[in-house]
């Protein structure tokens, strides 16, 4: 059957006025960078973009965010791929703000090899490409429980109510009483206490998949306050541009009637 419609979480980045929490993106991104990019890749994101404004590491100290040092202390830690300049040789070098971020397998045979033939999607986009967005993935992440008794879980697979399929080819139950969800090759990633969080924040399987789920929505959308802020302020405009236009359409006409 269908999967279940995601949780609605109240996240800090909804509505009109919606900004994202610095200490959750911060957050988000250490759950990132310790579990998921051992799979998943994000290559449409650079380091330097971790410093923009409303990013996680952004400081109004350092305006161009190559400067910023958590930014380049983060980049230095993972390693790239380049060609030496002068010898023209394939080279390893520790990662700069300039550069983005770098996949965990070289090419999606490698991916696939590494992950029983399934392939981690990039995370670059994840969050506005799948329906429900941040709080699917929150959902997902949480959602792993025990498979109910009659579906047969083949091997490298996972049962879970969030995931979109259609599992009635693997259930042995009554025909209308087909389980919500589907199979995903994925394990559930998280654990209580995985990941130590810098600010004190308590680490519960919770916690980290609403902070990572704010962290992948930021790295889809990181011009997301901009956007909202651009809105209001042409709202505004619109509506002192009509009030404008109503006063000189009474004064024109004030003669005529
Ligand atoms: C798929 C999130 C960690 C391997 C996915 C999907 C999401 C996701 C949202 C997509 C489901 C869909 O297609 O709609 C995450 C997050 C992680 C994480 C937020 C960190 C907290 C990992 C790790 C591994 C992994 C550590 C490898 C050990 C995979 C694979 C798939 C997948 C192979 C494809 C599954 C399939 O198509 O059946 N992940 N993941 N993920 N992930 Fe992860």
């Amino acid at each position: 059957g269908h999967p279940h419609k995601p949780k609605d979480v109240a996240w800090s980045f909804e509505g009109p006025f919606g900004k994202f929490d610095q200490a959750q993106l911060q957050r988000g991104y250490k759950v990132y960078r310790e579990v998921c990019s051992a799979c998943h890749s994000m290559t449409l994101v650079s380091f330097r973009n971790l410093g923009d404004k409303g990013g996680p590491f952004y400081s109004a100290e350092y305006k161009n965010s190559n400067d910023n040092p958590w930014v380049k202390a983060i980049a230095k830690d993972y390693e790239v791929a380049d060609i030496d300049s002068e010898t023209g040789d394939a080279i390893k070098r520790p990662a700069t703000s300039a550069d983005r971020f770098p996949a965990p397998f070289a090419n999606e045979p490698a991916a696939r090899a590494n992950n029983g033939g399934a392939l981690p999607p990039d995370m670059s986009l994840l969050a506005k490409a799948r329906t429900g967005g941040p709080d699917y993935i929150y959902s997902l992440l949480t959602g792993y429980h025990e498979p109910p008794a009659g579906l047969k879980v083949g091997p490298g697979q996972h049962y879970n109510p969030y995931m979109p399929g259609d599992l009635t080819a693997a259930w042995s139950g009554p025909h209308d009483k087909v389980p919500a969800g589907g199979f995903i090759a994925m394990a559930a990633p998280l654990k209580d206490g995985l990941v130590t969080f810098d600010d004190g924040t308590k680490s519960t399987v919770d916690q980290q998949a609403k902070d990572v789920s704010a962290f992948l929505m930021w790295a889809a959308e990181p011009k997301l306050e901009e956007r909202k802020k651009m809105g209001f302020v042409v709202i505004l405009y619109l509506l002192l541009f009509s009030g404008l236009l109503y006063a000189s359409y009474r004064k024109v006409w004030k003669n005529e009637s």
